[in-house]
């Protein structure tokens, strides 16, 4: 089996930044992260395990006094940081620079006057902390149906905008959709600016996804339930690869589903540890191994210790 693994797989340099940012901290006392510094059960455990404990809730939030409370990659409204500078927090801030970004362009839009239309998911975390830095209600369209709608609206004058229109995306939106659905719009209404405000990092990963996945019987996709960037390398996957499949960790890979797969990718969500990830391509390594093993030839060699495919085999006595 050949295994083609994405480079660009695992953590990116937001998520690694704010990693690092909480295990600095961690074995001190009284310190928080506002929400899971990122989707993996593992990672977060381990904070936990060094006494960095995470704010799940608004209720939290506000009883929590004198502490550390770190913002994690996604950043946050800008009420959080209201709420606990209030409450005599010490807020660390390991928001990634190209979300800061955003939140930066949404305010600045905002004073102008102009409408600020975010293009992502409006339950996403990320989206919700660009919403709390706009001046007004921004409109979140999630899909090309929703531009449409909001196109269908404004023609309709159920929904005013001011004159210029100013677009920002989520940063690990899809690129294809989100030129979909700025074209829908720029189609219809007057001064718009679209920012590309999608991650390099997100887009590199995307499209080395896509490659992958268009050369191979199998492809996996690894990282967190919730990951709204393993969500999307998933479905672009799924649409070049249609065996697909989508684990958290190498727990969940059904390893027989490989057995006649002679090509399989393997590609990351930007929240996946590398641990994981090379759990997972030693596995399907091993896999190769068990086929020499079947293989009498092989077995004879490997029964003697010498060198297969590359390998150094450690010989047990029978
Ligand atoms: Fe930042 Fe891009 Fe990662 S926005 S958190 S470097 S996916």
């Amino acid at each position: 089996m050949e295994i083609l693994l994405a480079k660009s797989a695992g953590f990116c340099f937001g998520v690694q930044r704010a990693v690092d940012t909480a295990y600095e901290h961690a074995d001190e006392e009284n310190v928080y992260t506002y929400g899971q510094i990122i989707h993996n059960e593992e990672v977060v455990g381990d904070l936990t395990k060094h006494g960095v404990q995470v704010i799940d809730s608004d209720d939290e939030l506000l009883e929590i006094k004198d502490s550390k409370v770190i913002i994690r990659s996604h950043g946050a409204e800008k009420r959080i940081y209201d709420i606990l500078e209030a409450g005599g927090n010490t807020v660390i801030d390991a928001t990634c620079p190209f979300v800061k970004k955003i939140h930066n362009i949404v305010r600045e839009e905002g004073q102008k006057g102009n409408t600020v239309v975010i293009i992502g998911d409006s339950s996403h975390p990320e989206v919700k902390g660009i919403v709390g830095w706009c001046v007004e209600p921004p409109v979140v369209i999630g899909s090309e149906e929703g531009a449409e709608a909001f196109v269908r609206k404004y023609i309709d004058g159920e929904v005013k905008t001011a004159d210029n229109i100013s677009i920002v995306s989520q940063t690990t939106f899809n690129y294809r959709k989100f030129n979909y659905i700025v074209d829908i719009i720029r189609n219809k209404l007057y001064n718009v600016t679209a920012y590309k405000t999608i991650c390099n990092a997100t887009s590199v990963r995307q499209r080395e996804a896509q490659e992958i996945a268009s050369k191979v019987d199998a492809m996996i996709v690894i990282g967190g339930r919730n990951s709204s960037n393993t969500q999307k390398l998933y479905e672009i996957s799924k649409k070049e690869c249609e065996n697909t499949y989508y684990i958290q960790t190498l727990v969940d890979l059904d390893l027989t589903t490989f057995e006649s797969v002679s090509r399989v990718g393997i590609t990351a969500g930007a929240s996946t540890p590398n641990k994981i990830i090379k759990e997972v391509h030693g596995r399907m390594d091993e896999m190769n191994f068990e086929e020499l093993l079947k293989n009498d030839e092989s077995r004879v060699s490997i029964k003697t210790g010498e060198i297969v495919e590359g390998r150094v085999i450690d010989v047990k006595p029978d």
